[in-house]
């Protein structure tokens, strides 16, 4: 079988750590597991963050594209989300989004293992005080 470039020793994650939040029994859904949603919506605070750091103010998502679920993310992992520009245009921000499940990391006796569990290409806007698109100010 080929080498899953996710969990290979030398998998490294894209971009700059945006958020790192724990999974919680609240957010599994009837099987154990956690919703694909609320990995998501993890994403999603992520492009936010770093498009409107960017922006430097109110930004919006307009468009999720390529998002892969490669791989569940459990209760009791930890979540977090990586950010990395790949595109600038006149009001746009569309950023490369990673999130990995750091796991087993409470334990002294499970194994810790770091892997890459959704990614996608989040785009998202600049808008003013009345919601509409405003141009991106130039990189101080
Ligand atoms: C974001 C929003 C203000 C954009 O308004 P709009 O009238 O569609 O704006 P425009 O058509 O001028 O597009 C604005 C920019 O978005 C880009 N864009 C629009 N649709 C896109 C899509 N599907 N994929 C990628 N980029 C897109 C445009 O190319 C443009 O980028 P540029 O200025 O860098 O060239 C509006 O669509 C909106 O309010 N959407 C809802 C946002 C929201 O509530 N998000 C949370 C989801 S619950």
């Amino acid at each position: 079988m080929p080498a899953d470039p996710a969990t290979e020793e030398s998998a490294r994650p894209r971009g700059t750590l945006a958020t790192r939040t724990l999974a919680m029994p609240a957010d599994a859904n009837p099987n154990g597991d956690i919703f694909g949603g609320w990995v998501l919506s993890q994403m999603d605070i992520a492009g936010g963050i770093t498009a409107g750091a960017r922006a430097r103010g109110r930004v919006a998502t307009v468009a999720v594209d390529a998002m892969v679920f490669h791989r569940p993310v459990y209760v009791g992992d930890v979540l977090c989300t990586y950010a990395d520009i790949i595109r600038i245009g006149r009001t746009s921000i569309a950023i490369h989004i990673e999130a990995w499940a750091l796991r087993g990391s409470f334990s002294d006796t499970l194994p810790h293992a770091h892997v890459k569990v959704t990614q996608g290409t989040f785009t998202l806007v600049a808008i003013d005080d009345n919601g509409r698109p405003r141009p991106v100010p130039p990189e101080e």
